[in-house]
């Protein structure tokens, strides 16, 4: 068992400290132990220029990679990684979209972090009204395509634009729920065994990569041993 404390990573889709960050530093702080934070726009704020050298010369060849290297270490040592967004416009903000535009590489289709099956993942969304079940999607499919194990998703419509205006009732409810999910991914770490559906998408990706379309891709699921027997999700012997 893992007694080292959890780690978790938030990254806000904003950059003030309003409903959407609330909600989720409560998930953060009922779990306990270390959270770092990234504010979006404010901790990365570029716009992916379309190169796409990281998808054929290496994540390495991004013209961001120093801006985004702090949020990707700690993703990589974060137990549950969190996306926070309120709805804007029926989706995550512009902000996150333009972070989450940079990590398409490490999507299944490309080369996914054989770590990232072992962990947790979190997507939290706040709307006036209406839009948030579009926008956790917009998150979540983010964790799910980096092959993030479990996701939970909390989505509140808070009948409100900042914390102050939200009601003791919905507060309540906001409690309740951050308090059950922090208790899940408690009881979860160490044994996150992914979904059915991201094994079956990794068996997809894995037929697609045997075909082999995009050299530096197909070499790192070799060098992992997904193409044979190995699995990311599998202890190596
Ligand atoms: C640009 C913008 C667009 C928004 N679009 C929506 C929307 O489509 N649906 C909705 O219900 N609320 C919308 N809202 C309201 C926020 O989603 C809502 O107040 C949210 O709880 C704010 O979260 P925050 O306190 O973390 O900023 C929008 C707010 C802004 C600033």
């Amino acid at each position: 068992m893992d007694t080292t404390p959890m780690k978790t990573v938030i990254i806000h889709g904003q950059a003030h400290e309003g409903s959407t960050c609330r909600i989720a530093r409560m998930i953060a702080e009922k779990t306990g132990g270390e959270t770092v934070e990234f504010f979006l726009p404010r901790d990365f704020g570029q716009f992916c220029t379309g190169c796409t050298a990281c998808f054929t010369k290496g994540e390495d060849k991004c013209p961001h990679r120093a801006a985004l290297a702090p949020i990707l270490a700690a993703m990589d040592a974060a137990d549950v990684i969190i996306l926070a967004s309120p709805v804007y416009v029926f989706h995550a903000t512009g902000a996150m979209k333009a972070f989450l535009d940079h990590l398409g590489w490490q999507w299944m289709a490309h080369r996914p972090k054989g770590i990232m099956f072992g962990k947790q993942g979190v997507c939290v969304a706040t709307a006036a009204g209406a839009g948030v079940k579009s926008t956790l999607k917009d998150l979540a499919h983010s964790l799910f395509y980096w092959g993030v194990g479990r996701i939970e998703k909390l989505g509140m419509a808070v009948s409100a634009t900042d914390w102050d205006g939200v009601s003791d009732k919905k507060k309540a409810a906001i409690e309740k729920k951050t308090a059950a999910i922090a208790a899940r991914l408690k009881f979860c770490r160490g044994r996150v065994t992914p979904t059915l559906k991201t094994k079956a998408m990794f068996g997809i990706m894995r037929m697609v990569q045997k075909k082999g379309w995009n050299p530096i891709d197909v070499d790192y699921w070799k060098k992992n041993g997904w193409l044979g027997k190995e699995r990311p999700w599998k202890k190596r012997q």
